[in-house]
């Protein structure tokens, strides 16, 4: 695996974080300029964050992701939404897209940092965006997508790829012309 792409093979999901270890003002700074540093359609950028560091705050939002209690026990969360009035045309597909683009970036900005960060799923689950909506009273127009926990890891997952050769085609589909 080529070591100059090393933030990507170790961007890997960590849910486990140390206790007491707070990520400091710069490095969530850091985190967001990766994240709006990503391409979006026709460059529109809709998305928009919400910085979660109060305990109070994160265990509620915990509590509306089936697969996320464990954001309760992160320094830090971030809600990634998007606002469909600045989406390309405006549609939701594209804000789903740009928003994923920033999501991305983000995560493989926390590897590099030496942070542990984790992708919890909002998107298309009508309860958890219902949550959401509530809880932060959000205008019709902006769209909860996903929530990202991050912290200082402890955990060690493996850096890898899941390179597999037969999802690849050269120049068109097997067997079509
Ligand atoms: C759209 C999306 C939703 C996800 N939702 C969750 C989630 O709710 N809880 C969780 O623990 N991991 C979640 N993940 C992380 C995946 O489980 C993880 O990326 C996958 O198992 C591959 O492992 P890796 O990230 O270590 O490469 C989500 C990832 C994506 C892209």
């Amino acid at each position: 695996m080529n070591p100059a792409l090393d933030p990507v093979w170790r961007r890997r999901s960590v849910r486990r974080y140390l206790p007491g270890r707070p990520v400091g003002e710069e490095a969530i700074q850091d985190l967001l300029s990766a994240a709006m540093a990503a391409p979006s359609a026709c460059n529109r950028r809709p998305w928009e964050f919400i910085v979660l560091t109060e305990s109070e705050r994160l265990a509620a939002v915990a509590s509306l992701l089936p697969n996320g209690g464990f954001l309760a026990e992160a320094p830090l969360g971030i809600v990634v939404l998007g606002d469909i009035a600045r989406a390309h045309a405006g549609e939701l597909s594209y804000l789903l897209q740009d928003c994923s683009a920033a999501i991305e970036n983000l995560l493989v900005a926390a590897a590099a940092m030496g942070l542990g960060a984790c992708w919890l799923g909002v998107h298309p689950r009508a309860d958890r965006i219902a949550g959401l909506r509530r809880l932060f009273s959000l205008p019709e127009a902006i769209v909860p997508v996903a929530v990202l926990a991050v912290g200082h890891p402890a955990e060690a997952p493996e850096p890898r790829t899941q390179f597999e050769p037969e999802r690849v085609h050269r120049n068109g589909w097997p067997g079509r012309a």
